[in-house]
């Protein structure tokens, strides 16, 4: 190293104390970078916490208000929703049903807290009796069945007053399929958040006692991606884009680091990373045995999610992050 008198490179320079590492820090995670999930329960008062997911809690309405409002005063991105409905069905219609507990929990945030962006998770799977994203015939997911059904979802939390629309179901088509729906219904203006590249995941483990959503037979492997691709995901990303996403998300997102890179480089909309239930619940249970610091540990998981070239990141741990971490 020519800039240097004594011949090697003095990389401690910018380490030596934190005022020096603060000015020269690459990536930044602050609050304002990740999505909290909310789990929403018929009922009222109600908050029960899940038993693999230690802090995240399904309640009813009022009492995400209150998580909401938690969140909009900790400076989070925003949250995004999930559905546990009273009764499921072959077909999911729980899914779009005006009063349905998501559908009353948007009104209730968006009346509370203006200011949050709330984003609705659109899938079948949490309100379909057999627990697939789609309806079934002759033992497999019927694609072209399901579209409609998804668009009069997405519709139903457009009535409500979702800022943000996310797809999750791997459907091919439903890109276009909603954005369709939500361009005759007059919400030209409201954005698709494609979870486009979604990946059939061991670490989405916990989040089925969460959503209760766990397929009775069989697994999602038909429609969910295989983990040995990334390709595919490019490809998944500029045929979700051509049909109207404008935002994208990977999931899970520490396990595929290297997608949401290939996928930053590629496309130039905004890119999610989704650190799922199983990334959040190994840090928590190595931490209640005193083998990690799950602070410590999901923290430098979201930091390398911002490093890979997410823009956002939702995040179960985004609430505590920002009280614990970024606060002090
Ligand atoms: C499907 C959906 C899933 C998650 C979010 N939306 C998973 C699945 O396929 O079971 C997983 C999120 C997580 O594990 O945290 N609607």
């Amino acid at each position: 190293m020519d800039s240097s008198t004594d011949g090697f490179f003095r990389g401690r320079r910018l380490r030596r104390s934190a005022a020096v590492r603060a000015l020269a820090r690459e990536a930044d995670l602050s609050p304002a970078h990740l999505v909290l999930p909310l789990f929403i329960t018929p009922g009222k008062g109600l908050r029960r916490e899940v038993g693999s997911m230690p802090g995240v809690y399904q309640t009813s309405v009022d009492e995400a208000v209150r998580d909401a409002e938690r969140a909009a005063r900790l400076g989070l991105g925003g949250v995004i929703l999930f559905g546990l409905p009273e009764s499921k069905d072959a077909e999911g219609s729980g899914a779009w049903a005006a009063d349905g507990p998501v559908q009353q929990a948007v009104r209730a945030i968006k009346d509370a807290a203006p200011e949050l962006g709330v984003v609705t998770d659109v899938c079948l799977c949490e309100y379909t009796s057999h627990g697939q994203c789609g309806v079934v015939r002759e033992g497999t997911v019927d694609n072209d069945r399901t579209l409609p059904l998804l668009a009069r979802t997405a519709q139903s939390h457009a009535e409500a007053g979702a800022d943000v629309i996310a797809p999750s179901d791997m459907m091919d088509g439903r890109v276009g399929a909603i954005r369709g729906t939500l361009d005759e219904g007059g919400w030209s203006d409201l954005p698709v958040l494609s979870y486009a590249v979604k990946y059939a995941s061991a670490f989405y483990g916990p989040f089925r006692d969460a959503a209760d959503n766990a397929p009775t037979s069989g697994d999602r492997r038909g429609y969910q991606m295989d983990p040995a691709n990334v390709r595919e995901a490019i490809r998944e990303v500029v045929a979700d884009i051509e049909e109207g996403a404008d935002m994208v998300m990977v999931k899970p997102a520490v396990p595929y680091l290297d997608v949401i890179r290939e996928v930053r480089a590629e496309v130039d909309v905004p890119v999610f990373g989704y650190q799922v239930s199983g990334e959040y619940a190994m840090a928590m249970a190595a931490d209640a045995r005193g083998w990690l610091d799950a602070d410590a540990v999901l923290t430098e998981m979201l930091l390398s999610v911002r490093r890979a070239g997410a823009d956002r990141v939702v995040s179960y741990y985004a609430a505590r992050y920002a009280e614990r971490v970024a606060a002090p």
